[in-house]
């Protein structure tokens, strides 16, 4: 089985701050690093790491050859990445000592995304496999139309959060994928609660706190507490829970047993500096989990 991705690539520039700048303000960084970021390349690094056979769909300027030869690092199959005429996206990441985060994109090449590209990637998709799809590219419901019409189930990450987005995303996604402001924002959008939102399963990632997938058809809830780290950087987590998650599914594990290997996976992830960089492989995870 295989984990699709369509998603954004950026440039991720990183800079530690000692707090995040205020209106009008000039603050000098005490560090900076740049690497692969993207919601989109997180995810796929994710999953790849997690085991699972995984193709990005993408869109890279003729600047970012280099994020291509990253993912492929990761064992992220690249075929189906192409090369625009338009630079590369990036992010301005400021990251504050207790870890949090301000982040300016430019979505660049992430915006100029191919139809027909995106049904040749997806012309060999089957059931069992999971497309994960995100609010930094175009070509979203195109992209989940094509993958239903081959029995692909579709994770949808409503990040950047964009009401209109996800409404208009919601009828064709099985999972929603969502932080609890998130949450509380789209079932205001919408007018109904959480549990009737109109989508088979909802995840809500809640931070600290852990995180919660509801089955809005039978109204089951199952909840697992987040593991206690000391976190340095959170850029990434919820790309990196959604990868892992859904790669959990793609490889036929129990829900509960997937919702812990992300949280785990997360948890490592927030512990190091960067978003793509910083995923722990299966390996690490799985020893992380045995010494809780
Ligand atoms: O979710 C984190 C990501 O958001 C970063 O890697 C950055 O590129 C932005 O897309």
């Amino acid at each position: 089985m295989t984990v699709f991705c369509l998603g954004s690539i950026n440039a991720d520039h990183v800079y530690q701050v000692p707090h995040l700048p205020a209106p009008g303000e000039t603050l000098a960084a005490t560090g900076f690093q740049t690497g692969l970021g993207g919601k989109g390349a997180n995810q796929s690094v994710a999953a790849a790491k997690a085991g699972s056979e995984t193709h990005h769909i993408g869109a890279v300027g003729a600047d970012g050859a280099w994020t291509i030869d990253a993912l492929q690092g990761y064992g992220v199959g690249t075929d189906h990445v192409r090369t625009s005429e338009i630079p590369t996206g990036h992010a301005i990441i400021n990251v504050d000592p207790e870890a949090e985060n301000a982040i300016v994109i430019f979505s660049g090449a992430n915006y100029d995304q191919s139809e027909t590209g995106i049904a040749a990637a997806l012309s060999g998709g089957k059931p069992g496999d999971w497309i994960l799809i995100q609010n930094e590219t175009s070509q979203q419901i195109t992209a989940a139309k094509a993958a239903r019409s081959k029995g692909v189930k579709v994770a949808y990450s409503a990040a950047p959060f964009d009401a209109d987005a996800a409404r208009d995303m919601l009828p064709f996604a099985d999972l929603l994928l969502v932080n609890e402001i998130e949450a509380a924002q789209l079932s205001q959008a919408l007018g109904v609660d959480v549990g009737d939102l109109p989508v088979a399963n909802v995840l809500i990632t809640l931070g600290a706190k852990g995180v919660d997938l509801v089955d809005t058809e039978t109204g089951e809830m199952i909840s697992v507490p987040a593991f206690s780290v000391n976190p340095v950087d959170t850029t990434g987590a919820g790309d990196t829970f959604a990868g892992s998650f859904v790669s959990g599914l793609e490889q036929g594990m129990s829900d509960r047993d997937a919702l812990i290997r992300a949280s785990a996976t997360s948890a490592i992830q927030v512990t190091r500096v960067g978003a793509a960089t910083a995923i722990p492989d299966a390996a690490e995870v799985q020893a992380f989990i045995a010494d809780q």
